[in-house]
Order: structure tokens, then C-alpha cells, then sequence
């Protein structure tokens, strides 16, 4: 398994039932199957093809296979795992469930999926960027209740780039500064210019964090 997916699989506690949105390969499915973590247990993937790799790596009738748009599937389960999608597609999906808890990892627009969590009241316990090979990848955790209370004491920074940016993470410093060099080769645009103040700062975050 990936360090992605392996930090993915961390984060699973013992629930009553448990929904892989995108399942695809289906490893974070037989990891909670093989690991006795849920009652219930469902790999769903909007894609057949993609399902069918699911079914093969965890076994028919060790876990339920549907072949569904997760925004229908997750209805009624207590914790949902969403990764390896655009945060605007994980924001569609979350917004037709209400579970316990959330597993998140967005691929792009990360600071959306975070806003839109806390304004649903979803409190942010895990934000952490995980190096896997040359990439960087966000993963979210989120329970629900306190997350509107949880917007209000943030500072903008940490809804852009992690809420757990008061904190030192030698992979966020390391996509801190990746960022900011592609930004830094982009137009000169004011939106460029006033993304690259904020990496800047974030960057100052992380490295006085270091020094402590
Ligand atoms: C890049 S794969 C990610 C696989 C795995 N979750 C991971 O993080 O390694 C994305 C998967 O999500 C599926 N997918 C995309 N939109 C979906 C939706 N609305 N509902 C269910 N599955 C979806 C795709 O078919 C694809 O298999």
C-alpha cells in the first residue's frame, strides 16, 4: 500500500457502517474488512470497470459492491471515505450525507472541501499533507458537530492550506515551497501575486514553528 493510502487507512476507526466512495481498487475496502472495522461494509465506484477491480481485491461477499454516484450511495452510512477526487466532486457527494464521520482527500481545491465541511458543522480533527513519491497529498478527517464554531476561531491561512498549520509538518513546509515556486514562474497577475504573499506567509508559519 501507498503512504497515502496507508495514512488514509489510519484514520479508520471502528464504525457500525462504512462507505469507499471511488473505491476503485479497493485496497481502503479490504483493509477494513480484513481489519474487522465496520458492521457493514460497501465499496461503491460510479464506474463498472472500476468496481470490478474493487470486487477482485477484496473478495465477493466480503463487502457490498454498488455501482452508484456516491452522492446517492452514502446516504445512510456512519462514517464515508471520499479520496482521490476533485474537491468540488467531494463536496457534491458530501452534501447528500450526514455520517459520524468523514474521510477526505481531495485532489485539487482543498480549501473549498474545508469550508464547506465547517460550515456543515463537521469539526476538522485530521489535516495533514502526506508525501507519497514526488507528490504531496491533503487528507482530511472530520467528526461532526463544532465545526461552525471550529470556522470562526480560524485564521484564513489555515483554511487555505491546512487547519493544522500552527503546527510543524515537514511535508506541508515541502508543498509550501513547491507551491510558491510554480506560483512564482506563473503571470505576474494580482491573483498571482497575492497567492504567493500567502504561501509566503505560511512558509514563515511553518519555518518559526520549526525553530520552537
Ligand atoms: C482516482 S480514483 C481514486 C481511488 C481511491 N479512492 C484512491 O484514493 O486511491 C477515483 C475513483 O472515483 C470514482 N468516482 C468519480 N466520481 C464518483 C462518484 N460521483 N461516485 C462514485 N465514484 C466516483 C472513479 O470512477 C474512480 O474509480
Amino acid at each position: 500500500m501507498t503512504e497515502r493510502l496507508k495514512f488514509i487507512c489510519s484514520l479508520i476507526d471502528k464504525t457500525e457502517s462504512f462507505i469507499d466512495v471511488g473505491c476503485d481498487h479497493g485496497f481502503v475496502t479490504e483493509f477494513v474488512y480484513k481489519n474487522g472495522l465496520a458492521d457493514k461494509i460497501t465499496a461503491c465506484d460510479i464506474s463498472l470497470p472500476s468496481l470490478n477491480k474493487a470486487r477482485k481485491t477484496v473478495g465477493a461477499g466480503k463487502a457490498e459492491f454498488i455501482c452508484a454516484d456516491g452522492a446517492v450511495a452514502a446516504k445512510e452510512y456512519k462514517t464515508v471515505l471520499i479520496c482521490g477526487m476533485g474537491g468540488m466532486e467531494i463536496i457534491r457527494i458530501m452534501c447528500g450525507c450526514s455520517p459520524e464521520k468523514f474521510i477526505l482527500s481531495p485532489q485539487k481545491d482543498v480549501s473549498e472541501v474545508r469550508e464547506a465541511l465547517l460550515k456543515r458543522d463537521y469539526r476538522i480533527v485530521t489535516d495533514r499533507v502526506i508525501r507519497d513519491g514526488k507528490k504531496y497529498y491533503d487528507v482530511i478527517k472530520a467528526e461532526s458537530g463544532g465545526g461552525k464554531a471550529q470556522l470562526l476561531g480560524a485564521n484564513p491561512l489555515m483554511i487555505k492550506f491546512g487547519m493544522f498549520l500552527n503546527e510543524h509538518n515537514p511535508d506541508l513546509e515541502a508543498k509550501l515551497n513547491n507551491s510558491l515556486a510554480a506560483v512564482s514562474g506563473y503571470k505576474s497577475t494580482q491573483e498571482n501575486i497575492l497567492k504567493a504573499e500567502d504561501l509566503k506567509e505560511a512558509i514563515l508559519w511553518q519555518q518559526r514553528l520549526k525553530k520552537l
